[in-house]
């Protein structure tokens, strides 16, 4: 299994990282423009592996795509990240460029490759790569709804004063501070309904600051998070490596379901070898489905901006 992760700063050396240390890949190639810096990415992540107790093959490449050949699964993080007070909107002119330059280059060289997006506006972002490369839906994946769940499960337990394994929740709709939907009235302690533990102003606390998860962390950082991306793009990476079949809520184009065509947006999907082996339709409230609606008004505009 050979993953391929673009873009060694922050977010895509930490996907390298926690790929490496779950140890299921044989190889894991991490390329940047920056002349060097993925090969020192790698050579201290590789000087990690009899430390951390792993085989996995770590290789920097400076922009030379023919290392990437034959990856199975391929990463996209270039870009740039955003500032404290911008919007991941705002990225779209910078971030387009190159993620369709570095889509285009990734299939040159693996022509069968499953690409995972990370790149912001990540909903945007995926539905470039869809539409520059042509590629089947099942094998192009956003990554949002995977690290916003991790995020929204990090704020319940904080509210339910619960240790995080207790927490089980999703957050669907687009990867954005106005656009995410989390499922408060579907989230559970031990299979028991949160709302049974929390007042319903305090699961409105709890959503508002899930939705903000990435710019509160982008206000004390000075830019963007890089563990809980990292640790969330290596789930992915693993369940389809794997063939795990495991869900998780991940942007994809979607062709009618939850109502909805011609946009990539977060929802549940079954992740196995061959990338989303399937959609998976739960039954939203008629305040959920207005809110996923909404969502979804927001990331057809933003696509709007794409020059295609
Ligand atoms: C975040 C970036 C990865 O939410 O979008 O931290």
């Amino acid at each position: 299994m050979k993953v391929t992760v673009v873009g060694a700063g922050a977010v895509g050396a930490s996907c390298a990282e926690y790929i490496a240390i779950k140890n299921f890949a044989s190889e894991v190639v991490v390329l940047d423009i920056k002349e060097g810096y993925a090969e020192g990415k790698a050579m201290d992540l590789m000087q990690t592996a009899s430390l951390n107790g792993f085989d996995t093959k770590i290789v920097g490449s400076t922009n030379d795509y023919s290392k990437t050949a034959n990856s199975n699964i391929a990463v996209i993080t270039s870009g740039i990240p955003r500032k404290p007070g911008m919007t991941r909107e705002e990225l779209i002119g910078i971030n387009a460029g190159i993620v369709k330059t570095v889509s285009e280059n990734l299939i040159k060289h693996s022509p069968e490759v499953i690409i995972i997006v990370v790149s912001n506006p990540m909903d945007t972002m995926t539905y470039l790569v869809h539409k520059t490369t042509g590629l089947p839906r099942n094998r192009i994946i956003g990554m949002g709804g995977a690290l916003d769940s991790a995020r929204f499960k990090y704020r319940l337990a904080e509210a339910l004063e619960a240790p995080i394994s207790d927490v089980d929740g999703m957050v669907i709709g687009g990867h954005s501070d106005t656009g995410m939907v989390p499922l408060t009235a579907h989230a559970t302690r031990n299979s028991v309904k949160v709302s049974e533990f929390l007042s319903e102003e305090r699961l409105e606390q709890v959503a508002a600051d899930t939705k903000v998860g990435g710019a509160t962390l982008t206000k004390l950082l000075g830019t963007s998070a890089w563990y809980a991306p990292g640790a969330a793009v290596s789930g992915l990476v693993q369940a389809i490596a794997c063939d795990q079949k495991k869900m998780f809520p991940c942007s994809t184009l979607l062709e009618g379901e939850y109502g909805l065509n011609d946009l990539c947006i977060g929802v549940p999907v079954i992740l196995g070898k061959n990338g989303i082996e399937k959609i998976v339709e739960i039954k939203l409230s008629d305040a959920e489905n207005a809110k996923m609606q909404e969502s979804a008004a927001g990331v057809s505009k933003t696509n709007g901006l794409l020059e295609l």
